[in-house]
């Protein structure tokens, strides 16, 4: 018998990352080349027209998965059945705003789509946010979704991943295939942690690889913690096509499970795992079976690794008590 559609809700559906996420949903990279979709795009009313226009595109491309595409700009019904919800679509900080500005802005979103995914979502409803802040608004959407287990809703941090994925290969001149478990700790923002003291390269550790405390200090980290900035001031705009990569990296794995032997990064509800406060939505090395993400657990933290981890699971604690503070959460 045929596969019955998987229904995916694209929030910011006409932004930069919708453009680049779209076609590879359509194509089959998210789910894979026997399952196929149809896409529910939510828009705000006045972006709508776009989204329209990028609808036609992907007919245009006769993508033999893509089972229909409808447009909506109400999140009840842009999440009415949904199996898989993209929250993309995102207030971005403007002139002036403070962060507890944009976390207020963003509560405006996210508190709604919330509400819209305990509602309508269909039982099976996996949330990814990428809208920033991103673990924040994942917090802020949970907390709004009682009926829905808290494990479905998560943040993406696979994109600062691949960034630490592409230094460690080239500092070690290996391909990025020979890296295993690496890991980001914390917040999507300049205080996450990329973690190589558990990394393995080629079979040996890959601290002990590149054995340059002050590399990894002074340029591994703050280049993968701040190249969405850097990315910024080069194109003037923030990462699009490789945002929606690690999107469709992010779900493709949740759904079919990480590789043997290795691990991936996402932020995830914690569980009080490795002393990051139990509820907030942070980055950890995970690995997926059977459709769920899972901490990886036992790994031992040295104190160079672990004032870092504390430092960005102390920006979002702050996160968490501003928005309390605002009645978001
Ligand atoms: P963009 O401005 O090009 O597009 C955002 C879209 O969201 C717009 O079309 C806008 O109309 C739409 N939108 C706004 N409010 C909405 C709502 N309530 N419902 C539905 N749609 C809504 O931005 P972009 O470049 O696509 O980036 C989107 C977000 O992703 C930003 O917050 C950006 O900072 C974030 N981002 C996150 C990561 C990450 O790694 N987590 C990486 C890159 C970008
Ligand atoms: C990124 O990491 O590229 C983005 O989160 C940057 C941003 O602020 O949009």
């Amino acid at each position: 018998m045929a596969q019955a559609p998987v229904n995916v809700t694209v929030t910011g559906a006409a932004g930069q990352i919708g453009y680049a996420l779209l076609f590879r949903i359509a194509s089959g990279q998210l789910l894979g080349q026997d399952t196929p979709v149809r896409l529910r795009l939510l828009e705000v009313p006045q972006a709508v027209k776009a989204a329209e226009g990028t609808a036609m595109e992907l007919d245009d491309c006769a993508f033999p998965l893509l089972k229909g595409i409808d447009i909506f700009d109400d999140p009840n019904s842009g999440f009415e059945g949904a199996n898989i919800g993209l929250l993309v679509g995102a207030r971005p900080r403007g002139p002036g705003m403070e962060r507890g500005d944009l976390l207020k802005a963003n509560g405006g979103i996210f508190k709604p789509q919330g509400a819209a995914i305990n509602a309508g979502a269909a039982d099976d409803i996996r949330v990814l946010v990428v809208g920033n802040p991103a673990n924040t608004n994942a917090l802020i959407a949970q907390a709004h979704a009682p009926d829905v287990p808290a494990e479905r809703f998560t943040a993406m941090t696979r994109l600062d991943h691949n960034r630490a994925l592409s230094q460690l290969a080239a500092k070690l001149n290996v391909s990025v295939t020979d890296i295993k478990k690496l890991t980001i700790w914390g917040n999507h923002s300049a205080t996450q942690y990329p973690d190589i003291f558990q990394s393995e390269v080629g079979g040996a550790n890959g601290a002990a690889a590149v054995d340059d405390e002050k590399w990894l200090a002074e340029e591994f980290i703050p280049t993968v913690a701040k190249r969405g900035a850097a990315i910024i001031d080069a194109r003037g705009a923030s990462s699009a096509a490789s945002a929606a990569n690690a999107a469709i990296d992010h779900v493709h794995d949740w759904v079919n499970g990480t590789p043997e032997g290795d691990w991936t990064s996402a932020g995830v509800v914690s569980d009080g795992s490795y002393g990051v406060p139990e509820g907030l939505i942070s980055s950890f090395p995970v690995t997926a079976r059977g459709g769920r993400f899972e901490i990886v657990q036992g790994l031992d933290i040295n104190a160079f690794s672990r004032s870092r981890i504390d430092a960005s699971v102390a920006e979002l604690a702050a996160e968490r008590d501003t928005v309390t503070e605002l009645g978001l959460v």
